[in-house]
């Protein structure tokens, strides 16, 4: 939640390369957003309530092309609003030291109060209600000659979660960043340096990156950078190469980078099978897990942790866990997890999923199954992420990046990888050859099916048509399929601002099918598996009820599509592939109907994608 950027040069000017990062950030928050830049004269703060074309708007108006040559250094944000309503006081940077500095912050201060009373004795007078204003003045109390020393002294004092980047014009030409569980990456140009949350907005630039680690603190200057503990002592980070450019995140032709991603899942899902399955052996390799066959067959039980959309998928991977596997699996919110006092141990396997490896309450709870002696890996999709890191083992999924603050690409990649890891899981167990075999054939076709669905996207298109006026829907899906009914429900809550229900189907009947009339289409997912006998009595129901149902329903099932009102078509796919396949349908079905309710669809009103408070 909220990016930030930081940008420092000789001679290129600071406005555009910050503005054009907050673009790229914009995805973590996009209520707020505002720049801080340095010349000889001093300090110039700009803020905005709204979004950075806002800003950029304002920047238009009061900073002309021909002044902006002068600033060669400064700091950026955009907000989401945590304390203090996303107004333009409220949005940053933070100035103190009577405008001599400035301070962008993303995270959470959690002894502010405290620290803010205490400031307040000593004359400091606030303007905003946030946690980061304290910060600002902190450090600017601290601050004794050498600024990065005075940064340190502030953040010993702070409890809570920070990626800052400030500037001093009592120290012209430098900026000091650091990070404690937000992320903040820095990008090695050959003449400038680019600071950001992360490397989207660092790519058009460079891409030799350094990923900080928590607890390290930084002084950039356009000549050098300078990485310290927290303890004020010198670390060593290394530079990596990015290996994605700037295309990937561009929206290349598509309307929303949604609709994009979603038609990215064949060449995402080739990228993460790549080089994985094992024909020989019939089964998956992933070397990133680090486990020996014999660690593998100690496992007990598999926990998996995770928050929205990667929650979902983890719930898909009990079904595959337990079926392929025999190993009891239990899916965990990965909030609720973290303060329950997990009962986990050395024969337990933690497995968290994030797509972006950064979610808060995902990352504690990889730290506290850490504490307790379990197991633990990550799937994560951005490489050198926090979760990705902590972890220390697990499976990239090779996704590319995902923009749209609404996840598609990376739910079927994160299915994909627990189909491999539950494949190795089971060729250590009781899972034979032949049946190895089969799914890892049935897995290689993943990309081939995927583009099979997308090949109906006019036709879902026609369906969304005819319910994007409902106000209210429910989706109902039984075994694997139920996670699939819960994930097609908040992709058109989370960009259609449609309410929407996921229910296992059976449990329909014990209350919402109150609800029910020919106002509340119900979404059945009908793929022709084991179970799906019982999925069509319910639809029954919901019919004889008057609502409309649509069906996803296997091709060629004449029997299934007769039963619905309307189908949504996919193709013919084993079990542990039909969640897949299906969400693709629902998550085309989701955009159409958010598109022609003229809605926001990469940036929906109050989400962010990357999720760092609790
Ligand atoms: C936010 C995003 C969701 C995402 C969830 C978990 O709520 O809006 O799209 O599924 O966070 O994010 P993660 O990066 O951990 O998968």
């Amino acid at each position: 939640m909220c990016g930030i950027v930081g940008f420092a040069s000789r001679t290129t000017p600071a406005v555009g390369p910050l503005v054009s990062g907050l673009s790229r950030l914009e995805y973590r928050g996009y209520d707020s957003a505002g720049v801080a830049l340095e010349s000889a004269d001093g300090i110039k703060v700009y803020k905005q309530a709204g979004k950075v074309s806002a800003l950029d708007a304002l920047l238009a108006r009061a900073l002309p092309e021909a002044e902006r040559a002068k600033y060669t250094l400064g700091i950026a944000h955009t907000r989401w609003a945590t304390h203090g309503l996303p107004t333009t006081a409220n949005a940053h940077p933070h100035v103190a030291d009577g405008g001599r500095l400035a301070l962008v912050h993303n995270g959470i201060i959690e002894n502010h109060a405290a620290l803010r009373a205490g400031l307040e004795k000593r004359g400091v007078k606030f303007l905003s209600q946030t946690d980061t204003e304290v910060l600002a003045h902190l450090v600017a109390a601290f601050d004794k000659g050498d600024f990065l020393s005075a940064v340190c002294d502030a953040l010993r004092r702070v409890d809570g979660t920070y990626g800052i980047a400030a500037i001093s014009s009592r120290h012209p030409g430098e900026m000091v960043v650091a990070r404690k569980g937000s992320p903040l990456v820095i990008g090695v140009g050959e003449k400038d340096v680019v600071v950001a949350s992360d490397v989207s907005a660092i790519v058009a630039y460079t891409r030799q990156v350094i990923y900080l680690k928590d607890g390290d603190v930084a002084r950039i200057t356009p000549e050098g950078i300078d990485i310290h503990s927290l303890d004020n002592a010198p670390v060593s980070r290394e530079v990596q190469e990015v290996d994605w450019d700037i295309g990937a995140i561009e929206k290349g032709g598509y309307e929303h980078f949604m609709l994009k991603e979603i038609f990215e899942q064949p060449d995402a899902l080739a990228n993460t099978i790549r080089g994985r399955l094992d024909p020989a052996g019939g089964t998956a390799i992933l070397s990133g897990l680090g486990l020996s066959p014999r660690e593998l067959a100690a496992v007990r039980r598999l926990v998996i942790v995770g928050c929205g959309t990667s929650l979902h998928a983890g719930m898909v991977g009990k079904y595959l866990f337990e079926s392929l596997a025999d190993v009891p699996t239990s899916p965990e919110q990965a909030a609720e997890f973290r303060y329950s006092n997990p009962i986990v141990g050395p024969d337990d396997w933690v497995v968290a999923l994030s797509q972006s490896g950064e979610t808060a309450d995902t990352l504690a709870a990889v730290r506290e199954s850490i504490r307790k002696g379990a197991l633990v890996s990550a799937l994560c999709n951005v490489v050198g992420s926090t979760i990705a890191r902590e972890a220390g083992r697990g499976v990239y999924l090779h996704a590319g990046p995902e923009v749209s603050v609404a996840s598609t690409k990376a739910f079927t990649a994160q299915v994909a990888a627990l189909l491999m890891m539950a494949l190795k899981l089971g060729r250590t167990r009781r899972l034979s050859r032949e049946a190895g075999d089969r799914l890892a054939a049935e897995i290689a076709r993943l990309p081939e099916l995927v583009s099979a669905v997308l090949a109906r996207n006019d036709e879902i298109a026609g369906v969304a048509e005819r319910y994007a006026g409902a106000d209210d829907m429910f989706f109902i899906g039984r075994g694997i399929l139920y996670p699939a009914a819960l994930e097609g429900a908040l992709k058109v809550k989370e960009v259609a601002y449609v309410h929407a229900e996921g229910y296992q189907a059976a449990e329909l009947k014990h209350g919402p099918i109150a609800l029910l009339s020919d106002k509340t289409p119900v979404v059945a997912l009908l793929a022709d598996i084991p179970g799906q006998e019982k999925t069509l009595g319910n639809v029954q129901e919901c019919r004889a009820r008057m609502a409309p149902v649509i069906g996803v329903v296997t091709e060629g099932d004449g029997a299934a599509a007769s039963a619905v009102t309307d189908a949504l078509v996919v193709p013919r796919a084993g079990v542990e592939l039909s969640p897949i396949v299906s969400v693709v349908a629902l998550q085309l079905f989701a955009y159409h109907v958010a598109r022609l309710r003229g809605c926001e669809i990469d940036q929906p009103r109050n989400l962010a994608k990357s999720v760092t408070v609790e």
